[in-house]
C-alpha cells in the first residue's frame, strides 16, 4: 500500500483528494497547520471512506518541525503539496506572509524529499500564471506573464523552484495548474469553508441563497464578452481531486517524460458570471438576488483551458457538469447551515 503525504489536506481541495486517494487503496499522512481549516473535515473524510487518515498538526514554515516530521515518517512514496495560503487580495496586503508561507513551506518539502528520496511531488499551481492570456483556450505552451498578485507570483516561483530542483536531483514533480474549483462532495461530508466573507464567486453564491449576504455583487458588466461578465472555467472539484490521484499514478508508475510536467486542470468550457448566476438559478429554483459594480482590480477578462493534454496524455477528463458542481455546492452550504 503506497502511503502519500497530503499538506493541507483538511483545506477544500485537499480534504477531496484525501477522499480519492483513500478510495483507491492510498495511506494517506495529513498535515495541516489549521489556519484555514477545521479539525472536523478529518470526520467528514471518514463519514465518506470509513477510515480518518493519520494526521498531524504542523507548521510548514517551521523548518525544525518539517525535518523532525520527515525523520519520523521514512516510509513516504510520495506528496502533495495543497498547503498554501490563496487569497489574492490579501496576499497584496501582505506580501511577506505568502513568500514566507508560500515559499519557505516548498522549499522545506523539498529538501526532506531530497534527504529522505522521495521521488515524487505534486503542486497546486493556478490558471494565474497565464495573466490575461493572448490566446483562449490556454494551452500549457502559453507563456507565464507577470504575475498580478504576490499570491500568483508565489506559485510561479514555486514552478521554478520544482523546475531547478527536478533538473539538480532524482525528484519528479507535476504541477495542476487548476482553473476554478466548485461544489462539494455529493455526500456534503466536505466541501468549501470560506473564512468571513467568501472572496470566490460560488460560495458568495450559496451564502446569498442562504440569506447570509443581501446580495450578490457582480463585478463589472462591460467587459468585452457576450454578456459583459467575466468568463472562467469552473470544474467540479471531485473531477479535480481525480486529477491528482491520476497525476500521483504517472509519477509512481514512472511514466513521465520529463521530470517536471504541468498540466491545465480545467473542464475546457468558459462560463460567465452572468451564467453561473443562471445555472444556479435552474438548478435549485432559487431566485438570487444581485447587482451589477465595478470591475474587480486585477481580474482578468477571460480563462478557460485546453485541456487536451491532460486527456491526452494524462488521461484525465472531467466528467461533471457545473449543474452538478453548483447543486453539490447548494446541499454542502444547507448542510453546514443546519449544524
Ligand atoms: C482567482 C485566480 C485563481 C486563484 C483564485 C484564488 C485567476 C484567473 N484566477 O480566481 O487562480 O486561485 O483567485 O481566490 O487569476 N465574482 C463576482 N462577484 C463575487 C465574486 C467573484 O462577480 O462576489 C466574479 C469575479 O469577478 C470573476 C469570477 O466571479 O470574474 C470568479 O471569481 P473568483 O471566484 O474570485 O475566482 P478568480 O478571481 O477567477
Amino acid at each position: 500500500m503506497k502511503k502519500i503525504l497530503v499538506t493541507g489536506g483538511l483545506g477544500y481541495i485537499g480534504s477531496h483528494t484525501v477522499v480519492a486517494l483513500q478510495e483507491r487503496g492510498f495511506k494517506v499522512v495529513v498535515v495541516d497547520n489549521l489556519s484555514n481549516a477545521s479539525i472536523d473535515v478529518l470526520v467528514g473524510i471518514e463519514a465518506i471512506t470509513g477510515t480518518a487518515p493519520e494526521f498531524e498538526r504542523l507548521e510548514l514554515r517551521d523548518k525544525s518541525a518539517v525535518a523532525d516530521f520527515f525523520r519520523e515518517h521514512q516510509d513516504l512514496d510520495g506528496i502533495i503539496h495543497f498547503a498554501a495560503s490563496k487569497a489574492v487580495g490579501e496576499s497584496v496586503e501582505n506580501p511577506l506572509l505568502y513568500y514566507e508561507n508560500n515559499l519557505h513551506s516548498l522549499v522545506y518539502l523539498l529538501q526532506n524529499c531530497i534527504e529522505h528520496q522521495i521521488p515524487n511531488i505534486i503542486f497546486s499551481s493556478s490558471c494565474t500564471v497565464y495573466g490575461e492570456p493572448d490566446q483562449l483556450p490556454i494551452t500549457e505552451q502559453a507563456p507565464v506573464k507577470q504575475a498580478t498578485s504576490p499570491y500568483g507570483n508565489t506559485k510561479q516561483i514555486n514552478e521554478e523552484i520544482l523546475r531547478d530542483t527536478c533538473a539538480a536531483s532524482k525528484l519528479q514533480a507535476i504541477s495542476l495548474r487548476y482553473f476554478n474549483p466548485i461544489g462539494a462532495h455529493k455526500s456534503a461530508q466536505i466541501g468549501e469553508l470560506p473564512v468571513g466573507v467568501p472572496q470566490n464567486l460560488v460560495p458568495f453564491i450559496t451564502q446569498t441563497a442562504a440569506g447570509i449576504r443581501e446580495k450578490l455583487w457582480v463585478f463589472g458588466n462591460d467587459y468585452p464578452t457576450a454578456d459583459g461578465s467575466c468568463i472562467r472555467d469552473y470544474i467540479h472539484v471531485v473531477d479535480l481531486a481525480e486529477a491528482h490521484v491520476v497525476a500521483l499514478q504517472r509519477l509512481l508508475q514512472q511514466q513521465s517524460e520529463e521530470a517536471f510536467e504541468v498540466f491545465n486542470v480545467g473542464t475546457g468550457k468558459g462560463s460567465s458570471v452572468v451564467e453561473v448566476i443562471q445555472a444556479f438559478e435552474k438548478t435549485t429554483g432559487i431566485t438570487l438576488p444581485y447587482e451589477v459594480t465595478d470591475r474587480r482590480q486585477g481580474d482578468v477578462v477571460s480563462v478557460y483551458a485546453d485541456t487536451t493534454k491532460a486527456n491526452n496524455v494524462l488521461g484525465w477528463k472531467a466528467k461533471k457538469s457545473m449543474e452538478e458542481a453548483l447543486a453539490s455546492a447548494w446541499k454542502w452550504e444547507q448542510q453546514i447551515r443546519n449544524q
